[in-house]
């Protein structure tokens, strides 16, 4: 577990605020960002949950706090570029509203995904996911501020994934849970990441008018994710799903997996656009 103690390594007074131009701002990376700076403060509550079921190995409760620690911080830094971009936006607020109209559903008492191993698993998926958003948003954005964060951000996540991971193979020595089950909590949680709380973010971050709508928020959040994949951000995506099921990261099923996940995104972006979503 040789990731665990290099945590914290940057504060948000490295962040060149003072490089930020507006004229490079773009409108659909504003929204996204806003959204994302309200599930990264969220990590507290899942360092709490995780704390409970890890309850009998205090190493990997004192890792998630550290690991909430800086997931808030992402949460603080990427507020601060939207503060930036629109003047209007109220991060307090927003999250008061997001806290409000969305309660995170993880029961505190015990393991939803069945076994430590799981709850791990799961991790890593999550990782996956926000180190190849910013990887995303840092190949999409060209205003550099929110480049220099996404790429600290980026590179963050990746080792939270990597540690994850490698707890994950400490865990699975004594659960021996089988490839199956490990698909199941893996391709569970990967379903899990179109949810609910993402169109809640969404909704809230961005003051959208009248009552929440699950489809046409979650949609209009999708619409401007999906449209910023490249196809070898989607392809390491696939690939570090694989590793994490563990199955061969780079074979044909691997490639054929990951180019049917960029034609699924770039279709439901432009469906969603063609509906003005
Ligand atoms: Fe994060
Ligand atoms: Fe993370």
């Amino acid at each position: 577990m040789t990731h665990w103690t290099e945590m914290n390594l940057w504060t948000i007074d490295d962040i060149p605020w003072h490089s930020f131009d507006r004229s490079r701002v773009d409108p659909d990376l504003v929204k996204m960002v806003k959204a994302a700076s309200l599930v990264e403060n969220n990590a507290n509550i899942y360092a709490d949950y995780l704390g409970n079921v890890f309850h009998q190995h205090p190493e990997v409760q004192k890792l998630t706090r550290v690991w909430a620690g800086e997931e808030v911080r992402h949460g603080e830094t990427l507020a601060r570029w939207a503060t930036l971009a629109d003047p209007d936006f109220n991060f307090e607020e927003a999250v008061k509203q997001f806290r409000n109209n969305f309660q995170v559903p993880i029961d505190l008492s015990k393991s939803v995904r069945g076994s430590l191993t799981g709850e791990l698993l799961a991790r890593c998926v999550v990782e996956t996911g926000t180190s190849s958003h910013y990887t995303a948003m840092r190949h999409t954005t060209q205003e550099p501020v929110l480049s220099e964060i996404c790429h600290r951000l980026a590179s963050d996540e990746l080792r939270h994934y990597r540690t994850f991971y490698e707890a994950s193979k400490v865990f699975l020595a004594t659960d021996r849970i089988s490839l199956i089950n490990r698909i199941k909590v893996v391709g569970g949680r990967v379903l899990e990441l179109g949810d609910e709380e993402m169109a809640h973010a969404y909704y809230a971050a961005n003051a959208e008018e009248g009552p929440f709508d699950q489809k046409r928020h979650g949609q209009a959040y999708a619409r401007r994710v999906y449209a910023i994949y490249q196809p070898h951000v989607t392809e390491r995506i696939v690939a570090m799903l694989f590793k994490i099921v563990g199955l061969k990261p780079h074979g044909l099923l691997c490639h054929f997996v990951g180019r049917r996940a960029q034609a699924f995104m770039q279709g439901r972006a432009r469906r969603y656009a063609r509906a003005g979503i």
